[in-house]
């Protein structure tokens, strides 16, 4: 099974760039394209938050065209800068299968990874959290089928990853989230978005990792004091469910670049 982990789109008004310098939507739709035409295809697309901007309706009208191409099921989740309105009134439907937009979150049960999306945003701001209701509500969800090997998608890292976003920014709920984590073995892994920067760590059991954002790239500060992007080629990642049943995250840049070039073989030679 492969998975294709697209985050932190951040789109703006058609016919505009984000901050008047990122070309969102047109590395977005780059994206999809790269996407479409892989082979193989990704069997599914799983979009990790701040799908726009600013949350505004036509960002998300807009979103929804630019996504409309994928040719493959898609499912979204909210980010800081979306609202549940906003991604449930787009989404509602294939694409975010919630009945109401209380929280977004959600099962997926036709692969072969058990998919649960989880909502980690607070309405109007920034911060992640996990409350009492959330956190049950994931227990029952993993309760009820503990064997079947799990990933949980959701916008906000629950671990401090040495940036601005998550070591002063705060995620409420880190302790309840990770005391649920624990008692299930079959969670592969916790895939996120938010800090614009993949990357990968143990936590409580599993292991939690970002993926990069579609073009704003962080400029990593380890000191918290810059909190800066660079522009970058839209960036996604892969996660490949293997027959061995190892997860292996492939992490994919949409280049111009097209030229490529065969590796030699080292053929070890005989000491005479
Ligand atoms: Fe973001
Ligand atoms: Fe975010």
């Amino acid at each position: 099974m492969l998975i294709a982990q697209i985050s932190d789109t951040h789109i703006p008004i058609e016919g505009r760039k984000t901050y008047n310098i990122a070309p969102m939507a047109e590395n977005l739709a780059r994206c999809i394209e790269h996407i479409n035409n892989s082979n193989p295809q990704p069997d599914i697309v799983l979009l990790t938050g701040d799908i726009t901007n600013k949350g505004l309706i036509e960002e998300f009208e807009h979103s929804a065209l630019l996504l409309s191409q994928l040719k493959m099921p898609f499912y979204v989740i909210p980010g800081n800068h979306d609202n549940r309105e906003g991604v449930w009134n787009t989404f509602k439907g294939t694409a975010c299968p919630v009945t109401n937009n209380d929280f977004i979150h959600y099962v997926i049960e036709d692969y072969a990874l058990r998919l649960i999306a989880l909502d980690s945003t607070i309405p109007h701001s920034s911060n992640g959290e996990i409350c009492e209701l959330r956190a049950n509500w994931l227990d029952q969800r993993l309760a009820e089928n503990n064997e079947k090997p799990t990933l949980i998608f959701m916008h906000h890292p629950p671990v401090k990853c040495g940036v601005i976003e998550t070591d002063i920014d705060c995620f409420v709920g880190e302790e309840r989230l990770g005391d649920v984590i624990e008692k299930y073995p079959n969670i592969e892994a916790i895939i996120c978005g938010h800090i614009h920067t993949p990357i990968h760590t143990r936590w409580r059991g599993t292991i939690v990792s970002t993926a990069p954002s579609m073009g704003m790239r962080l400029l990593l500060d380890l000191n918290l004091e810059c909190d800066k992007f660079i522009l970058e080629d839209p960036t996604y990642q892969l996660h490949y469910w293997t027959e061995d049943h190892n997860l292996i995250t492939h992490t994919i840049s949409v280049g111009e670049t097209v030229s490529s070039y065969l590796f030699e073989r080292y053929i070890p030679r005989e000491i005479l």
